[in-house]
């Protein structure tokens, strides 16, 4: 069963708590975080207090994805009871062997987050250690870019190889996710989507949720 991880993001931050009530009546697996420091991506978005008060809001696991640089300084403080993974950018850590064990030692599934223009091969070494792959499908940043469809084939080649590998890390793609290219990229191996102003953009944000999750199965 794929998963569906609306992006709070696209929320509007006003009415966050009545915004989440509705991608999980409609159905969301997660709630992707997105956490913007202004200097890894040219965007700052919120932190952690945002997450400390979404906990215990809601029944949904988060998803808290860490666009920052440094996040081996500040990423417990975004353990809470609900927080199922946390995501670190490869392109920010300098030991990433030791970022990923770090998440794992405070009782969270770690993910590692590649940008578009990254190699898959930076992850050899660590496929085996990681929880969850996050395949970037827009340049980090902002919600409402438009897909980069030679991503599609990045991810072809990510789920061939934790098949010949015997692996169960989760895939997941974050950016530019819609209902025209959900089903493609199911097939194409994604685990959990990520989708932020096509679900917040809808105007029946709960039905929207439902309709994705229709089409991922
Ligand atoms: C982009 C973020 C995404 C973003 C996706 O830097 O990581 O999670 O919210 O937004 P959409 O789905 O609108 O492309
Ligand atoms: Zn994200």
């Amino acid at each position: 069963m794929a998963k569906l991880a609306p992006s709070i993001l696209s929320a509007d931050f006003m009415r966050l708590g009545e915004d989440i009530a509705k991608i999980e009546k409609g159905g969301a697996d997660l709630i992707h975080m997105d956490v913007m420091d202004g200097a890894f991506v040219p965007n700052i978005s919120f932190g952690v207090p945002i997450v400390k008060a979404a906990a215990g809001k809601t029944r949904l696991p988060f998803d808290v994805h860490l666009m920052i640089e440094k996040p081996d300084l500040i990423l417990g403080e975004f353990v809470t009871p609900q927080t199922e993974y946390i995501t670190v950018h490869q392109e920010a850590c300098v030991h990433l062997h030791r970022t990923i064990q770090l998440i794992k030692s405070l009782g969270v599934k770690a993910g590692v987050a590649l940008n578009p223009a990254t190699d898959l091969s930076v992850l050899n070494y660590v496929l085996r250690d990681v929880d969850m792959v996050l395949i970037m499908s827009v340049n980090p940043g902002f919600g409402g870019q438009k897909y980069i469809p030679a991503v599609t084939d990045k991810i072809k080649i990510l789920s061939a190889a934790r098949a010949s590998l015997g692996l169960s890390f989760r895939i997941e793609v974050d950016g530019g996710v819609s209902l025209s290219n959900a089903k493609e990229l199911k097939e194409a191996g994604v685990d959990i989507f990520v989708a932020g102003s096509a679900v917040f953009g809808a105007e029946d944000v709960a039905a929207r949720t439902k309709e994705f999750k229709d089409i991922i199965g």
